[in-house]
């Protein structure tokens, strides 16, 4: 009999497991959805409605970079409230233990908007209300390329200290159930937004991990479209694999400035076990997982669902809180570092002489007089650069 526990609880909301599929699309209408749940995904957070029709939704254009394991994009399509609203509406009809959060925005002229359109998607059945208060492709993309708007909206929104708070507390008295606000790392405000988001009477808040980047170019055609019909380049958000220690540092600020009790969901280059717990072990509560959906659809959740489980009881943990924080409680101030006194030594009998540690331009320590490496322990830093060069593994460090 297995001890483990995976669910996590976001006030009156109990998620079976700890993933949810990130707003995007894959989560725009309710065969998606129907599929997430036959996988064993605890919810998911339906792609972006906004209202009014939103100013910028264009045919999606994405490139998934497999070498550097970017995708980025910046053309979307975004949902209209009444495509949002019905695929709230068919899928608590089609699917049962599954969160079903629709992520919305609102974009008229007053903040109070933001409280009437939540109330819509309550009233359709919704589990939870997703406010987005991280798209960089929305005002903060135009800001960043000189267009301005009236009012900021997505990541700009999230960085606004003053009406960001308006908004949410305008959703929280609208709506009973749980509220959710999702921040962009952009602008360097997560633990403030959150913090503020928290005060406004929000349940849970999350990060999307996403930076805006311009993609590689190539270098002899420059001005060739690095998109697939479309000829601009633009600024574009970066999701998967990529991300991940910077999400893992995102992650990481929140919990360190909003402490135990925040419910915190962490995104980011999610695909697998490894990832996966890495973002809970900095302080995740959930996930968000988007682009690895894009990519390989719902079908790979059970694998990882039993992984999870095989890991939790090789390492005698039961909840997801056993699991949350423990990485965080190791991640000290620059000024309170350990560090060990040491040096390198080469082990003659693996080294094959390839030279690659030799051209190490920070090192003074290796020599090679006679086709032979040595290191002199008196000149070596300890840095250990050596150690990850060498591909014969002949290198270990030595504590003195
Ligand atoms: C094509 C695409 C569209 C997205 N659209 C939204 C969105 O509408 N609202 C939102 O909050 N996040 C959106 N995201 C962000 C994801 O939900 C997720 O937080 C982020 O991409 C990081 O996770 P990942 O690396 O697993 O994709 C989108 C991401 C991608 C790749
Ligand atoms: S640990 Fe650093 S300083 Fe020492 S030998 Fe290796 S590369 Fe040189
Ligand atoms: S990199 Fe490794 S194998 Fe190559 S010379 Fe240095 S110690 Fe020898």
């Amino acid at each position: 009999m297995s001890n483990v526990d995976l669910r996590v609880r976001i006030g009156p909301l109990t998620l079976r497991n700890p993933f949810l599929v990130g707003s995007g699309p894959t989560a725009k209408n309710v065969d998606q959805i129907r599929m997430a749940a036959d996988n064993g995904w605890a919810g998911a957070s339906l792609k972006l409605a906004i209202d009014p029709v939103p100013y910028l939704s264009f045919p999606p254009r994405y490139r998934w970079l497999k070498k550097e394991k970017i995708h980025i994009f910046t053309a979307e399509k975004r949902l209209t409230p009444y495509e949002a609203l019905t695929a709230v509406e068919d899928a608590r009809k089609a699917v049962e233990d599954f969160a079903i959060i629709p992520t919305i925005t609102y974009d008229g002229e007053d903040y109070a908007g933001w409280g009437r359109l939540a109330r819509r998607f309550e009233e359709a059945g919704a589990h939870a209300i997703e406010l987005n208060m991280c798209c960089p492709n929305m005002s903060f993309n135009l800001s960043s390329t000189g267009t301005s708007t009236e009012k900021s909206t997505g990541a700009s929104l999230g960085n606004d200290l003053e009406n960001l708070p308006k908004a949410v507390r305008f959703v929280t008295e609208a709506v009973t159930v749980p509220v959710i606000v999702k921040f962009s790392p952009e602008g360097n405000r997560l633990a403030a937004s959150s913090r503020a988001a928290l005060d406004a009477g929000a349940m849970a808040v999350g990060h999307a991990g996403n930076r805006l980047g311009i993609p590689d170019v190539d270098i002899r055609k420059p001005l060739d479209p690095v998109y697939r019909l479309q000829d601009e380049i633009t600024l574009g958000c970066i999701s998967g694999p990529w991300l991940r220690p910077l999400a893992l540092r995102d992650t990481y600020q929140m919990r360190h400035h909003l402490g135990t009790d925040a419910f915190i969901i962490g995104s980011g280059g999610i695909t697998d076990l490894q990832s996966a717990v890495q973002q809970i072990m900095v302080g995740s509560d959930a996930v968000w997982i988007c682009t690895e959906t894009m990519l390989r659809g719902f079908g790979w959740l059970p694998r990882l669902l039993d992984e999870f489980v095989d890991y939790m009881q090789a390492m005698e943990f039961e909840t997801i809180r056993d699991v949350r924080d423990l990485l965080h409680r190791n991640i000290t101030s620059a000024q309170a570092l350990t560090i060990r006194d040491g040096y390198a030594a080469v082990d003659t009998e693996k080294c094959t002489s390839c030279g690659l540690c030799w051209k190490i331009g920070h090192c003074d320590a290796i020599h090679h007089s006679d086709g032979t490496t040595v290191v002199d322990p008196a000149l070596c830093l300890a840095c250990s650069t050596c150690v990850d060069v060498c591909p014969a593994k002949a290198i270990r460090m030595v504590e003195r």
